[in-house]
């Protein structure tokens, strides 16, 4: 049997990326939402029958949702439905990819700290209901790590680093060092790309713009949010810029209705700065969470062993959609750059001047991948000719059962 390319599939809590392993790009972004008919919902154990056809994925899946109900399988990065989320890997295959799943092997992601049961249920669809010829569960930070090698900022190709992984349901930090994540240490915070949109729609709604239809509301948003905004160094600084010379930074959306077609246009103004500068000052949005991305950061590596923690300042990696804004990098960067500092200084003001302390390095890394890191990394690693090892093949499923899924090894550790 030819050796087909492996599979890539990274299912997001909002975002599905497929393709081929060897590729630059995913070849297929949808998302992660399938739409069934209502009745069925009630007997979905029942048996499988020819209306097990009737539903649809992806965007076809939100285009169907009047008369079809729409569900989200995935929450919190987390597979919560298994039973859709296996019709919605059955169309991702047969429709979407058009592959035979027992040519290729397959490399599937996980989020930090996913149970080994849910390995096990994955592996369990995927060798009986599939037939895929292997599979590999890869952590979506460690891919992540991989995928910025390709940033020239990156040195050595190192699996040591502290990854933030920020899509559109939660936020990550997360250490690994040489492959492995540092799982006591990581942080998540409950911000990411879908409370930023909220935040900007409820920014023009509070500054007036009355014009966006309510239906279209949280789209337009969405979509100022991606176009429009970028991280500043100092809102005040910012602020003043605005008032002063508006012309210059307020900017123009022009929208479509999407009920009446009726064209609009909204002003776009403070929330090009004040979206992302939510992950720096959070009580700008919310009374709940307080604590600013930089410091999160700083926290999760000084909790990590010390003998990592010089590896971790060094590279810190971006990744995922919410990443995307404008000078994101530069900004954390100097912000975390600040923290190091100021214990540095008072570590040497307490001994006295007796104790000079190493400069720590600190490089938060943007690169040209980072908007689907995630899915690059597996197509990376999954495309080396070392892959097949790491994967567990049908035969050894067979031998041994779902359990061996619970594990899988890390790259480079057989090398
Ligand atoms: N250029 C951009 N600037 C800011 N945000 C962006 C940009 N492009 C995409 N996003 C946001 O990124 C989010 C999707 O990111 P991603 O695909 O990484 O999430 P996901 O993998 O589905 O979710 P998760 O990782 O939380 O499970 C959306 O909220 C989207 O609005
Ligand atoms: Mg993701």
């Amino acid at each position: 049997m030819a050796n087909l390319a492996p599979v890539v599939m990274d299912n997001g809590t909002g975002w599905t990326k497929l393709g081929f392993a060897g590729n630059d790009e995913p070849s297929f972004v949808f998302p992660t939402a399938i739409a069934t008919r209502e009745t069925r919902s009630a007997n979905l154990a029942s048996k499988r029958g020819c209306e097990d056809l009737d539903f649809f994925i992806g965007d076809e899946a939100i285009e169907n949702s009047k008369t079809y109900a729409l569900n989200y399988p995935i929450r919190h990065g987390q597979i919560e439905n298994w039973d859709y989320m296996e019709r919605f890997w059955e169309q991702s295959i047969f429709k979407y990819l058009r592959c035979e799943p027992e040519d290729h092997p397959f490399l599937l992601t996980e989020p930090p700290l996913n149970p080994p049961e849910n390995r096990e249920m994955t592996a369990e669809i995927m060798f009986e209901s599939f037939n895929v010829k292997g599979l590999y569960i890869a952590v979506q930070a460690v891919l992540a790590l991989a995928a910025s090698w390709t940033s020239n900022k990156v040195s050595e190709q190192t699996l040591t680093g502290t990854v933030i992984d920020s899509g559109d349901g939660v936020t990550h930090v997360i250490p690994v060092a040489e492959g492995y994540v540092i799982g006591s240490s990581i942080k998540s915070i409950p911000i990411a790309g879908r409370d930023i949109t909220n935040f900007v729609q409820q920014l023009l709604r509070d500054r007036g713009e009355t014009s966006i239809p309510p239906a279209d509301s949280l789209r337009v948003a969405e979509l100022i949010k991606e176009q429009y905004s970028y991280v500043c160094p100092d809102i005040v600084k910012e602020f003043q810029k605005y008032d002063q010379d508006g012309e210059k930074y307020f900017k123009r959306y022009d929208g479509v209705d999407s009920v009446t077609g009726r064209t609009y246009k909204v002003d776009v103004g403070y929330e090009r700065f004040l979206a992302p500068e939510v992950f720096f000052n959070p009580e700008i949005y919310s009374s709940d969470y307080l604590t600013p991305l930089p410091e999160v950061v700083d926290t999760v590596i000084q909790t990590s062993p010390i003998d990592t923690r010089r590896g971790l300042y060094k590279n810190i990696v971006l990744s995922g959609g919410s990443t995307m804004f404008k000078n994101f990098d530069r900004r954390l960067q100097g912000d975390i750059s600040k923290m190091v500092n100021e214990r540095v200084r008072r570590s040497e003001e307490l001994s006295g001047g007796k104790m000079k302390a190493k400069p720590l390095e600190v490089n938060v890394i943007s690169h040209k991948k980072q908007r689907h890191a995630v899915w690059f990394g597996g197509s990376l690693l999954a495309s080396t000719p070392d892959f097949g090892r790491y994967c567990h093949s049908k035969a050894e499923y067979e031998e041994y059962g779902p359990s061996i899924c619970r594990h899988n090894r890390v790259f480079g550790s057989v090398m």
